[in-house]
């Protein structure tokens, strides 16, 4: 994917119906197909180097109307190699793959840097980790991960990306969590505690 250049707009074929006394001829009147310009929706998703990242990345990169500008994120570059398998053949300017660490602040700031839009249309955030098994099978340091990346590292991007959003008044974040949370079981403490 290397030499990808970034396009702001995208053209798409719509069809408009005009009412009858608008003095056009029948067939226009029913059907007038225009172009219009239309920018793209710039996507970030966190954690894509497996996974439901990785697949919502590949779904969204090769949508066949070419509506958005995916940014997939994850924190090893190295991992990239599948990611970029998955999205070979998709249209060069709808996919971009940058470095981003969600419990390292400097590296979220950073990727805002990046974005060449300037701007994040829908921030997915989907960087986590599980444990499973009784508590107190799980070393501290175990269980302080899962809150630095499941719960401080989904509140960092958001702190992040949120200003940009409410300057715009528009954005949509969307976070990935866990039936866990809700109904909890006695193997999964911490999903209960997120
Ligand atoms: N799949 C499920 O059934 C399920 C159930 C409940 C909740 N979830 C949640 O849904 C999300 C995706 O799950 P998944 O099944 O697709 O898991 P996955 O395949 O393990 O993917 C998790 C992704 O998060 C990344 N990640 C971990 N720590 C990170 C960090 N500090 N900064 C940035 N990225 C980080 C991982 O990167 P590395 O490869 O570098 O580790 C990986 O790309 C997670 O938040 C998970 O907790 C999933």
């Amino acid at each position: 994917m290397s030499g990808i250049t970034t396009v702001e707009t995208q053209t798409i074929q719509t069809s408009v119906f005009l009412p009858f006394n608008s003095g056009q001829s029948p067939i226009a009147l029913h059907r007038l197909r225009f172009t219009v310009q239309m920018e793209k929706r710039v996507v970030l998703i966190t954690g894509c180097s497996s996974g439901i990242g990785l697949g919502l990345a590949v779904l969204l990169a090769s949508d066949s109307g070419q509506r958005f500008k995916v940014y997939a994120t994850m924190r090893d570059l190295s991992k990239k190699e599948y990611l970029l398998e998955c999205v070979r053949g998709c249209h060069a300017d709808t996919f971009e793959i940058l470095q981003m660490d969600v419990t390292d602040q400097q590296s979220v700031l950073a990727t805002i840097e990046k974005i060449k839009e300037n701007r994040v249309d829908i921030l997915v955030c989907n960087a986590g980790i599980g444990l499973m098994g009784p508590l107190e099978c799980h070393t501290y340091y175990t269980m302080k991960k899962i809150f630095d990346v499941n719960l401080f590292g989904t509140i960092g991007t958001i702190q992040a990306f949120l200003p940009g959003m409410k300057q715009r008044r528009s954005g949509r974040i969307i976070i990935s969590s866990s039936v866990g949370g809700l109904q909890g079981s006695l193997n999964s403490k911490t999903d209960m505690l997120l």
